[in-house]
């Protein structure tokens, strides 16, 4: 940003936010103004006390040490004579609590901004005011902010002068901003003020989201209102925050100024569905001065899916929220706890819901761009991305299933979208990823060894394990062999000679084939290599297993069978669903794709068997206990109304949420047959249970919709499909047809 500098304050400003002023005496009538800003910390502008533009936490999340965004808007409209300029800006990400152990100043040790406005004047001459040591600085009523901690604003706060700024002496990267703006998106009134049992006040908003709370009020200068945070109440109706861990004590804290007062956070954000009112003045609540604000980054709704089942559906609003709640210019895994990080596993599992539902698209390009960033010169893709510095040479950021998102999300987007883009941007990095797993271990072809978190959370090493029984080699091995495949069918796309690559891909399924199969069917158990992940992890004994349905489903989906052994391969994972009770045993890294597994192999029947179990583990489970989001456990509220654990037991986690790519692509039947929807089979799986279903995706092409319904005699499908797609309808009693654009109707027996 040319001529501005990197300013910051001379003394230290504890997690109080700053504001860097500026008055600027303007030249002439003003044709067009523009403001350029950016900070290391979060910051907001503002012109003559009026807010510039409708963005929340900018400059947004980037690893501040390698790139920082900047924002430009338009102040045209805003300047007038005797015009005061003002950046405020807090610790944020940058420099506040964050990451890994909840550490401080992660990305940089100070909040420094920047910033240049450049006016052009009716007679064509122009001014340009930038950031240096001549603006003033001013302590803040925002006394305290922290991403983790809260906020509290102070109303009765005289700001008082720090001084003149310095320069930052930081050096920073910047970049125009890529990614979607973070923004107020949904406004929720409260639901319910309640007294809980054990006497607290308790506003419950209904629905578990990601954002702040605001607050209108009159009371006595002084006074306070104090909340926090929860996303539960425990099993006798009383507030339950255990599970935010080090940010269980984050509470929100506004001290009014006696006169009418509009508050809310500027530099955090809380994930919660309820708040309980610590501080208040005397006398009752107004509940009506609360809402809840929905904060996330702006993203279109693309996809949409409503049946004749109330719990399937609430299942998908929870999805939907899962990824509101997470899309805050990152993918994180959480909101709420003192965590909130882009962990890259839960974002490869969940990518192509998330682009179905929303376009992703430019969501997605800035946290690639962050990727490559982060990618080690040894092409390892790291657990977290951004990762926390120090964190790079750490042997346990590095997990098949969590690097793979270097190669499963460009692809996938591509597919979406039919952007060859994605590919170009992302092919060296999808490529040296695969040569990083390559040079894993002592095997060319197999990914023995080394730290996994493996199949995260999968119930069948126990209950209470983080880690599931499937062997991390097996897993490993199998996500090698997928994302080489994935990167042949990239460079195929790029017209790239992929024949080294594709020797490759034979070597790896060859390899995998003769060290974890036998008979066509997974070895039950083999050498033990792995470096198991810490934490309480049962059995361990058995981690090196073969035999269990996380295995048989990546061996099925991923095609590390021959053609001839999927039936008895489909017929085995039937058997261990039964002999689980008929339930999924599986976690983050099999759950994805176990139905989708069974349906490709004509077990539909139990795919939607699976779909309907209301025990634990189950997707409706949650539903039934009233979840309005994506649990990060099965059962974390377990079957007699206690939680799992404190330490990893989030209520709004989206990986499981991934189950709705099967709605889109088996309940529904839209299946892309070629990147961005050009051609697609239409094959809906009809169910009674459902009754109807209603599906809708706005496509690259436009609108496509795929609808059945139960009639008196059988069933009715119809299909809208826009312009420059071609589509293969089949159904379910074997008739198919090829068409272009148009509607379509067909009637079948049940
Ligand atoms: C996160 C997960 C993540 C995992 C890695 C957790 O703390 O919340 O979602 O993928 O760590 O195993």
């Amino acid at each position: 940003m040319r001529s501005a500098k990197w300013i910051s304050a001379s003394c230290d400003t504890g997690a109080g936010a700053v504001s860097f002023k500026k008055e600027i005496a303007l030249g002439g009538k003003v044709a067009s103004a523009t403001l350029t800003a950016s900070a290391a910390g979060l910051y907001e502008a503002y012109i003559n006390g009026n807010k510039i533009g409708d963005r929340v936490l900018a400059p947004g999340f980037t690893n501040y040490k390698n790139r920082i965004q900047y924002q430009q808007y338009d102040i045209t409209d805003m300047l007038s004579d005797g015009c005061s300029f003002c950046l405020v800006a807090a610790p944020g990400w940058a420099v506040g609590h964050m990451g890994y152990k909840g550490m401080t100043k992660l990305f940089c040790d100070k909040i420094c901004v920047i910033a240049r406005i450049d006016i052009t004047y009716e007679d064509g001459t122009t001014q340009t005011v930038a950031t240096d040591t001549d603006w003033d600085v001013w302590t803040h009523e925002v006394t305290f902010a922290d991403i983790y901690h809260g906020e509290t604003v102070d109303k009765t706060v005289t700001p008082a002068s720090l001084g003149k700024a310095v320069e930052s002496g930081r050096e920073f990267n910047l970049i125009a901003e890529e990614g979607e703006k973070i923004q107020e998106q949904e406004i929720l009134s409260p639901a319910s003020l309640i007294i809980t049992p054990k006497g607290e006040r308790v506003i419950d908003f209904a629905q578990n989201m990601t954002g702040y709370v605001s607050l209108n009020i009159k009371g006595n200068r002084g006074e306070r209102v104090r909340l926090s945070f929860a996303e539960v109440l425990d099993k006798d109706g009383n507030f339950y925050n255990d599970n935010y861990r080090g940010a269980k004590d984050c509470s929100v804290t506004y001290v009014l100024s006696g006169e009418q007062d509009s508050f809310k956070p500027r530099f955090s954000f809380q994930g919660f569905r309820y708040i309980r009112i610590d501080e208040y003045p005397d006398g009752d609540i107004e509940l009506d001065g609360f809402r809840a604000v929905v904060v996330h980054s702006s993203m279109e709704r693309l996809g949409s899916f409503v049946c004749g089942d109330a719990k399937i559906n609430q299942l998908f609003h929870n999805i939907i929220w899962g990824q509101k709640s997470n899309y805050l210019d990152i993918p994180t895994d959480c909101p709420q706890r003192d965590e909130r990080l882009g962990w890259t596993g839960d974002a490869q599992v969940f990518c192509r819901t998330a682009g179905t539902n929303y376009d992703v698209r430019k969501f997605f390009r800035k946290w690639l761009g962050e990727l490559r960033c982060e990618q080690r010169a040894d092409g390892a893709v790291m657990g977290t991305c951004p990762e926390a510095d120090g964190m790079h040479n750490s042997t346990s950021r590095v997990s098949a299933g969590w690097g793979d998102v270097a190669t499963i999300v460009p692809w996938t987007l591509y597919e979406l979208y039919g952007d060859k883009s994605f590919l170009e941007e992302n092919f060296e990095m999808m490529r040296r990823w695969v040569e990083y797993m390559r040079s894993a271990g002592s095997e060319e072809y197999l990914w023995l060894g080394g730290y996994h978190y493996g199949d995260w959370l999968a119930m069948d090493a126990g209950e209470d394990s983080y880690v599931g029984a499937t062997s991390n080699d097996l897993v490993a091995t199998a996500f090698y062999a997928y994302s080489t495949e994935l990167l042949v069918k990239a460079g195929e796309v790029l017209g790239k000679d992929m024949s080294g690559y594709k020797a490759l891909y034979d070597n790896i399924v060859a390899a995998f084939r003769e060290y974890f199969m036998e008979n066509g069917m997974p070895k039950a158990e083999f050498p033990l290599t792995e470096v198991l992940a810490p934490g309480k992890v049962k059995n361990i004994d058995t981690v090196r297993e073969g035999m269990t349905q996380t295995a048989i489903v990546l061996i099925l989906h991923f095609n590390l069978c021959l053609p001839e052994e999927r039936g008895a391969l489909a017929d085995k994972l039937e058997q261990l669903i039964h002999d689980f009770g008929d339930r999924m045993s599986t976690g983050f890294l099999g759950t994805p794709y176990i139905l989708h597994a069974l349906s490709a192999c004509g077990k539909t029947e139990l795919a939607y068997k699976l779909l309907f179990n209301e025990g634990n583990p189950s997707w409706l489970y949650s539903v039934n206990h009233g979840a309005t989001t994506m649990w990060e456990h099965w059962n974390s509220i377990k079957e007699d109304g206690s939680f799992w654990s404190t330490d990893m037991n989030s209520f709004n986690h989206y990986a499981y949420g991934a189950v709705a790519d099967w709605l889109y692509g088996v309940t529904a039947g839209i299946k892309i047959e070629e990147a961005g929807y050009s051609s697609v089979t239409l094959e809906p799986r009809p169910c009674e249970r459902l009754g109807f279903v209603r599906c809708s995706v706005k496509t690259p092409r436009g609108a496509l919709e795929s609808n059945w319904y139960y009639t008196e005699g059988g069933i009715r499908y119809e299909f809208v499909i826009p312009e420059g797609m071609d589509a293969t309808i089949v159904l379910p009693d074997g008739r198919s047809e090829k068409v272009g654009a148009g509607s379509y109707c067909y009637s079948t027996g049940k």
